[in-house]
């Protein structure tokens, strides 16, 4: 059921309302709020568009997807108009993200047939059609990758990240990597850097070099295009805060759900395939092998998400 309007009967859109009033808002940092005990999840069973036409306005701070492309890989790419499709799906995502908010969106640039689509119709379609802006496209880059003999072999995957406005949320401090001793002591010394900053580390730049999970990478759940943790991570970190919520419709083995547990984020997730809850199940599994806690609290419905009504399981 869709519940549009009903931002002012609970606690979370309250709280969010009651921040954009605030003019420091864009100054704001992870510090800043407070992570929730145990963060509440949603992971649904269903078409995309469905799913997200039952959230209600401006109630997503951050939407981290990696969309089919039709590329006929599997029996989800089986869109006849890619971009009719997909079009659907980016004015709701507009629609749910709140004004702060932004959606990251994973792809490639290729053309195999008339019925693929890549993240070039994506931009097109959100440029002429929306009033997202392109704030970034990252360049990730890999070392490991398929060897190739009739083409270059591929070591890269672009991500565009859009804001629903230029009052976007940016968290850059919870991802500056560090300077190595000796590049901190040439990067003070260097004028045209702001020293406080410094010390904080570097700005990880638009090209981020990640290794892609191989068959025996021991994040591995078994999904055939599972994304690493510490790619989202960043996401998450720089765009969303404690206590906000992350919505991935295109969740595959559930990487955003388990990054969301131990960042302190709410997070709605939904898949077509069933075999979603199973990937997510061993996602929850190799946290605990690796000493991390995977608790967190299981919502059954929208509603209930945002209502904060008894409706899931501890
Ligand atoms: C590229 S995978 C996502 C992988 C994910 N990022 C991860 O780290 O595991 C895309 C997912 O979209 C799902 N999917 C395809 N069409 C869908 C639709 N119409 N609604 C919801 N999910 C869909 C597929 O089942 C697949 O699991």
């Amino acid at each position: 059921m869709a519940i549009h309007n009903k931002s002012h009967s609970n606690h979370a859109l309250m709280s969010l309302n009651k921040m954009r009033k605030d003019k420091s808002w864009k100054q704001k940092s992870a510090a800043d709020f407070e992570k929730p005990d145990k963060v509440k999840i949603l992971h649904s069973i269903m078409d995309c568009c469905e799913f997200l036409r039952g959230l209600p306005n401006e109630s997503v701070q951050l939407i981290c997807i990696d969309p089919p492309y039709n590329l006929e890989l599997t029996g989800w790419d089986i869109y006849d108009d890619y971009i009719e499709w997909a079009s659907m799906w980016i004015n709701e995502a507009y629609r749910v993200l709140s004004p702060n908010g932004s959606m990251v969106i994973f792809g490639g640039i290729q053309f195999r047939d008339v019925k693929s689509g890549d993240l070039i119709d994506i931009i097109q379609y959100a440029r002429h059609n929306t009033k997202f802006k392109l704030i970034n496209t990252l360049i990730w880059h890999y070392k490991n990758g398929m060897s190739a003999h009739r083409y270059f072999a591929n070591r890269h995957e672009e991500v565009i990240w859009l804001a629903k406005s230029n009052e976007y949320y940016f968290d850059l401090d919870s991802v500056r990597e560090p300077y190595s001793e000796e590049d901190l002591k040439l990067a003070l010394k260097d004028k045209r850097l702001n020293p406080e900053n410094t010390i904080k580390g570097k700005n990880p730049t638009n090209v981020w070099q990640i290794g892609r999970l191989n068959g025996n990478s021991k994040e591995r759940v078994g999904h055939p295009t599972q994304k690493p943790v510490e790619i989202i991570e960043r996401f998450v970190k720089s765009l969303s805060y404690p206590g906000s919520i992350v919505l991935d419709f295109f969740a595959g083995s559930g990487t955003v759900g388990r990054v969301c547990i131990t960042e302190g984020r709410h997070c709605l997730m939904c898949d077509s395939d069933p075999t979603s809850i199973e990937y997510f199940s061993k996602h929850l599994e190799l946290m605990k092998k690796i000493g991390q806690s995977a608790e967190y609290k299981r919502i059954e419905s929208i509603n209930a998400f945002f209502n904060n009504k008894q409706g899931g399981n501890e």
